[in-house]
């Protein structure tokens, strides 16, 4: 098993769980700007980042934050157009990122005006661009990842390659909620990660977090059991329901 043990910390109920995952990420940006004069940070689509987007955008978090010295980038985006109300750039940009000062050119969307695939090679070439080498992407300082019931988080979907070495990938994710063409990140980019972090919330999840926590399945059929920093923290944010099965 790479890197440190998960840390699984669990809250009493969404509310209280959105609010110590925005102090989390408020402290992890200021933590990274003091050593590396930047924050970057790849965010999740899905239902459950939205409060914490909200609250970022929001007093006492917003003024925690240095937004100017902020890089966003996305775990994974959905392939419609970024006025789709199932875009993840155009619901970040909604919920907070059109309510602080972060430069546009540090806001690093898929862009899913092009085909799937190429799309992918340009997240790629982008990803280069903001690299850190010896990697060929940026090492990020937090990454926002959710969990699908089936057990796919970013769009890592099950019967779908994990050890491809490029960094980003175009996936027809037949299952999925919206189904369709994705853009994920692979785990070799996930996992040079600092700050890996999952959020997830509501009973509904509790079985599939305690199958990717303490389940002896396969990577192969549990994608978010993939997520292993190599070098940095994996740390859990809960609430009591999607904890229940711990
Ligand atoms: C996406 C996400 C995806 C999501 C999970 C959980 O674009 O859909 O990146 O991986 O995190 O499907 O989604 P919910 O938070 O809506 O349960």
């Amino acid at each position: 098993m790479a890197g440190l043990e998960p840390q699984v910390r669990v809250y009493q109920n969404p509310e209280v769980l959105a609010h110590a995952a925005a102090t989390l990420f408020a402290d992890t940006s200021n933590d990274a700007i003091a050593k590396r004069g930047v924050f970057r940070t790849c965010l999740s689509g899905g239902k459950t980042p939205e409060h914490l987007y909200s609250l970022l955008a929001q007093r006492p978090y917003r003024d925690l934050i240095s937004w100017p010295l902020l890089h966003a980038f996305w775990g994974d985006e959905r392939c419609v157009p970024a006025e789709d109300l199932n875009n993840n750039y155009r619901q970040a940009r909604e919920l907070l990122l059109s309510h602080v000062p972060v430069p546009m050119e540090n806001i690093h969307r898929v862009r899913t005006e092009l085909d799937p695939e190429l799309a992918a090679e340009d997240y790629a070439l982008v990803l280069r661009r903001n690299a850190q080498p010896p990697l060929e992407w940026p090492r990020f300082d937090l990454i926002l990842l959710g969990l699908g019931d089936d057990g796919h988080t970013a769009s890592l979907f099950t019967g779908i390659p994990l050890d491809l070495k490029k960094p980003a990938m175009a996936v027809q994710a037949a299952t999925a909620n919206p189904p369709g063409w994705r853009v994920t990140l692979t785990p070799e980019v996930l996992n040079a990660g600092r700050r890996v972090v999952f959020l997830v919330q509501g009973a509904e999840k509790s079985r599939i977090v305690a199958n990717v926590l303490y389940g002896g399945a396969e990577t192969g059929q549990l994608p978010a059991k993939s997520i292993r920093p190599v070098d940095g923290e994996l740390i859990w944010l809960l609430d009591q329901g999607a904890a229940a099965n711990n």
